[in-house]
């Protein structure tokens, strides 16, 4: 008998023990609802890596959130502000956002003023392609919503559905800028508009969510006023996270922007629902590129190239009215220098691009080059190969006279407010010119 079941049993040890069997799943696993929030991306796909070390960006949120889908259902919003200007980049940059938060399953954008930048024709066509809710509430066109002032989304939490209502809107204060784009549109003020939804949607939903494009002291009157919000995220109110606001049952929240922080806001088991705890996760290096959304962004870096942005880049004459002759033209007078330069990080600027896959994006180039801004400048490696990098004349300026004929043409001071173009703090966040001169020092001998 014992013997029969050593014989029969130990098969079956062996395959549990690889690995090969697996009893029956049992119910799927019961996960809490997280609700996963962030405001303003303003174009911001990846950090520019122009230091070290960056936060933020696509790629790796996408990383954290399939992280999160671990242990959770997740709710996905995001509150504003695609991008930050008008113009094909900007277009082609919402685009490619719109397919990263299909990509990681959004459930809803709220618009923001910079977002109407691009015009309410292509906001439409954005729509079209998002799978999520576009909302708006707020904004008239002839009188008439222009978009959705709200969507309800069925989840789960735990063991049972959980239908959350997503309410989408835009401080009135905005107004102006958004007209001066599109005249037709018209702000209804916020609060108004939730005095006429107010009937519909105090009761609607196990769980009230409302993004609200405009700064903390408006939503908390609106927190005051409408008090049948759990959560209203809101915006336009600085790069980092704020500490959270309770106000009533309503939990007041802002993750930052520049897509460098995401907000997860956890709720109590059962109802009536309280929000128990907000974390911001700062996506350092920590957190992976995720392939997908790296996928979906080389895609969008071949769309600049082949619409050859680049060459679009408007051009304005240079103060001096002369132009660029490259910096091998000076090596012949200025042998020391033009070797001193030739060793620096600038002689290889273009070398970084070409290794980011950013050599074709303006939006890099232009710090990365000489003279891409102006007449006689950088166009392309092909048409002026001797202006890439950072040159001697992108800090002296353009010298093709003094060339010809130096005595002549004496070239002003550079200066450390030359330095100032380029070594912003956005992309040189450690600049200090005494110590980053020593690095280049150069022009004492003259030869
Ligand atoms: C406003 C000017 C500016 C723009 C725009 C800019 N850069 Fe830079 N970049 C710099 C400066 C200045 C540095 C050197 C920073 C330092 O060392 O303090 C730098 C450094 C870098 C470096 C690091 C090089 C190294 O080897 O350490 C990379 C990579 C880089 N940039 C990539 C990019 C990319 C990609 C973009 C566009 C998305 C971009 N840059 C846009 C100015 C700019
Ligand atoms: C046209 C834009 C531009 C201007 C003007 C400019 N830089 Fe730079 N600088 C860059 C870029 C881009 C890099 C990064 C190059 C790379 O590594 O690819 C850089 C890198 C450097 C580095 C190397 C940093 C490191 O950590 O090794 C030093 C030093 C530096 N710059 C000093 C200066 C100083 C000093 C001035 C002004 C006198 C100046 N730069 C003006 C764009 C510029
Ligand atoms: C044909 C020789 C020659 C060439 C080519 C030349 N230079 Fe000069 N450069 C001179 C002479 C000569 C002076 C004056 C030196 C002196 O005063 O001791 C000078 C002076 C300068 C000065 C100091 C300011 C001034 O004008 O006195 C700068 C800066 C300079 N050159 C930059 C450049 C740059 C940048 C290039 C390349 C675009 C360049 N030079 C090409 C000969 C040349
Ligand atoms: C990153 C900016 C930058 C680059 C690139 C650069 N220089 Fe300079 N250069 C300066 C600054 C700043 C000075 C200090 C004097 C001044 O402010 O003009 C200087 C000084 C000089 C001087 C001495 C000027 C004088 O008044 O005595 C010469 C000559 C010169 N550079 C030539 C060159 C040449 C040639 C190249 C390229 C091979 C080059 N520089 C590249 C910023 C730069």
């Amino acid at each position: 008998m014992r013997l029969k079941w050593v014989v029969f049993g130990l098969p079956f040890v062996a395959l549990i023990a690889l690995g090969f069997y697996r009893p029956a799943e049992s119910a799927p696993r019961a996960l809490p609802l997280a609700v996963v929030f962030s405001s303003e991306i303003n174009g911001y796909l990846t950090p520019c890596g122009c230091s070290k070390p960056m936060v933020g960006g696509m790629p790796r949120r996408g990383t954290l959130l399939k992280q999160l889908a671990e242990n959770h259902t997740l709710l996905k919003l995001e509150n504003g502000d695609l991008t930050k200007a008008a113009g094909r980049q900007d277009e082609l940059k919402a685009e490619t956002l719109i397919e990263m938060l299909n990509q990681m399953g959004y459930d809803a954008l709220n618009l923001g003023k910079y977002d109407f930048l691009l015009g309410i024709d292509y906001l439409r066509a954005l729509q079209a392609q998002f799978r999520g809710a576009m909302l708006c509430g707020n904004v008239l066109e002839g009188g008439t919503p222009a978009f959705e002032a709200y969507t309800l989304v069925e989840k789960r939490h735990y063991d049972r559905p959980l239908r959350v209502l997503i309410v989408g809107l835009l401080s009135e204060t905005h107004a102006d800028a958004i007209r001066k784009r599109n005249p037709q549109l018209q702000v209804e003020p916020a609060q108004q508009k939730l005095n006429a939804l107010r009937p519909q949607i105090e009761a609607m939903g196990d769980l009230r969510v409302l993004l609200f494009y405009g700064s903390a002291q408006e939503a908390e009157q609106i927190a005051q006023a409408h008090p049948y919000f759990h959560l209203v995220v809101y915006a336009s109110s600085g790069d980092g996270p704020l500490p959270t606001k309770q106000v009533g049952q309503t939990r007041l929240v802002f993750a930052g922007n520049d897509a460098k922080f995401v907000g997860v806001a956890r709720l109590s088991e059962n109802a009536p629902y309280t929000l128990t705890q907000v974390d911001y996760t700062r996506l350092t290096d920590e957190f992976k590129d995720d392939e997908q959304m790296m996928a979906i962004k080389l895609g969008y870096l071949a769309r600049v190239e082949s619409e050859n942005l680049l060459a679009m880049v408007p051009k304005r004459p240079t103060p001096s009215g002369d132009t660029f002759a490259g910096s091998r033209a000076c090596m012949p007078c200025h042998a020391e220098d033009y070797r001193i330069w030739q060793r620096s990080a600038h002689a290889k600027a273009m070398q970084t691009l070409i290794n980011e896959k950013h050599d074709k994006d303006p939006e890099c180039v232009v710090c990365h080059v000489v003279g891409l801004e102006f007449e006689g400048g950088f166009q392309s490696m092909e048409k002026t190969p001797t202006l890439k990098d950072v040159g001697c004349e992108s800090c002296h300026g353009p010298a093709r006279r003094h060339v010809q004929d130096p005595l002549n043409n004496r070239l002003g001071k550079a200066g450390s407010q030359s330095c100032m173009t380029c070594h912003v703090p956005a992309h040189s966040p450690g600049f200090n010119f005494e110590t980053y001169w020593k690095k280049i020092e150069h022009g004492f001998k003259k030869q």
